[in-house]
């Protein structure tokens, strides 16, 4: 049994500069590797390509039921269990994810174009004025006024929702990250409870009033459902934007070439999310024993797919370590792949590109005003804090030349 050298688990570790070389050397030694990790105890770690997809393509040898991400403790089943769509198998997936999809579909998500739009212009205007912020919380406005958009969540909600989203995801500890979804849990359940009797046309009456054979949707799944796709479509477009801004931060040329419309911007979006995967990995477990590579993993045994590494793999990516904004084809990861491939990705990338379409067209100057602040995370990976000045293209010049991103 190969045994890895390194902590995947160490949120520190994907903070070093040298962290594509780390993990180069470690997926060189063998391309499945046991991780023994300080929360979890034992777990596969994955780390090519061809074989992180094949556990993610195989749902029934890889079962989501026992947790999707790592962090929830040795042994324990998370809450949503066989109840949440990312914590379920086919069939019981399908039938959870199929009244949600409307509302992600290319076609649901154009309709909401134009208003995602104005939201990111708005929001990186007021940036803009303000001259010095912190881009991670000028970012997190985009997603999660969408999200509560989509929701149906009162404006005089929306904080809250937000700082308990923070709490739910990033807080340290595995008891933290639980404390932050029992705040949310209540406040979705009064939500849900609502619109069961006066449904409205949002997501949550959607699911509030969903009959699957029949039957309505137990409340608890609905909330659990809910709160899977408050906490994934919020965060995860927040860093992924934030470490994106920083990827061209250290790339000056790349934002340059956007900004002078040498690049499309949607090809651009994919190798920003395949350079940065934010989510770093995906987690199943072993429904019976299974040889992947040149390993043997039991029944009930954990597997961690490092998205990131496979999003970085020389065997699959030329030049991985590379940003090369107009890479095709670019079958990433940092989405996933499989019946579990992100239900949010055509709103995430509508999202992530209305945001960079409002900074290359607003912002003349990024300048970092002190140390960005990493957060602890490998469930989505990023900053704390991005502290900038942003000075408006007006200011400096609109023509691409005389751009200027400092670092
Ligand atoms: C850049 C932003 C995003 C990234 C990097 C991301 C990443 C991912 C990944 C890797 C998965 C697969 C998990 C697995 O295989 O277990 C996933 C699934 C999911 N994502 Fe996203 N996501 C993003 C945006 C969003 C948005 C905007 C939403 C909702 C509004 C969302 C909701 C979900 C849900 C509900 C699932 C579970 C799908 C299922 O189990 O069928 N995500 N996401």
């Amino acid at each position: 049994m190969l045994t890895a050298t390194v902590d995947l688990t160490d949120p520190q570790l994907w903070a070093r500069p040298d962290v594509g070389t780390i993990v180069a050397e470690l997926r060189q030694r063998g391309p499945v590797q046991r991780t023994n990790t300080a929360e979890d105890g034992p777990v596969w770690s994955v780390l090519t390509y061809a074989l992180g997809a094949e556990v993610l393509t195989d749902a029934a040898t890889y079962s989501s039921v026992g947790g999707s991400l790592l962090g929830s403790g040795e042994g324990t089943t998370p809450a949503g269990a066989g109840k949440m769509m990312a914590l379920t198998d086919p069939p019981r997936h399908r039938e959870l994810r199929a009244p949600v999809l409307p509302y992600f579909s290319p076609r649901g998500v154009r309709g909401s174009a134009e208003r995602i739009a104005d939201l990111a212009d708005t929001v990186i205007a007021e940036a803009v004025e303000r001259g010095e912020v912190d881009l991670v919380d000028v970012l997190a406005q985009v997603p999660l006024a969408v999200m509560c958009d989509l929701l149906g969540i009162p404006a005089e909600d929306r904080d809250l929702v937000v700082s308990v989203c923070d709490e739910a995801f990033l807080a340290r500890t595995p008891q933290g990250r639980r404390g932050g979804h029992q705040k949310l849990l209540p406040y979705l359940l009064g939500q849900v409870m609502q619109r069961r009797m006066q449904p409205a046309d949002d997501l949550i009456s959607t699911l509030a009033t969903h009959r699957i054979g029949g039957k309505l949707l137990p409340i608890e799944d609905v909330v659990l459902n809910l709160d899977n796709i408050v906490v994934g479509g919020v965060q995860t477009v927040r860093h992924t934007a934030a470490m994106s801004i920083w990827a061209l931060l250290q790339h000056p040329d790349c934002w340059r070439r956007l900004q002078a419309g040498e690049v499309a911007l949607d090809t651009a979006i994919d190798e920003l999310l395949r350079f940065t995967s934010v989510g770093l990995h995906v987690l199943r477990t072993a429904t019976r024993q299974v040889e992947l590579g040149d390993q043997v993993i039991e029944a009930g045994e954990k597997v961690a797919v490092w998205t990131w590494s496979a999003d970085h793999d020389p065997a699959m990516f030329d030049r991985p370590d590379e940003l090369l904004l107009e890479r095709t084809p670019n079958r990433h990861l940092a989405l996933g792949v499989g019946v579990h491939y992100c239900v949010g990705a055509p709103l995430a990338k509508a999202e992530l590109g209305a945001i960079y379409a409002a900074l290359l067209d607003q912002v003349g100057e990024i300048e970092l005003t002190g140390e960005p602040v990493h957060n602890s995370s490998i469930i989505n990976f990023g900053f704390d804090h991005l502290p900038v000045r942003l000075t408006a293209r007006s200011a400096v010049g609109r023509t691409g030349d005389k751009f200027l991103l400092k670092g």
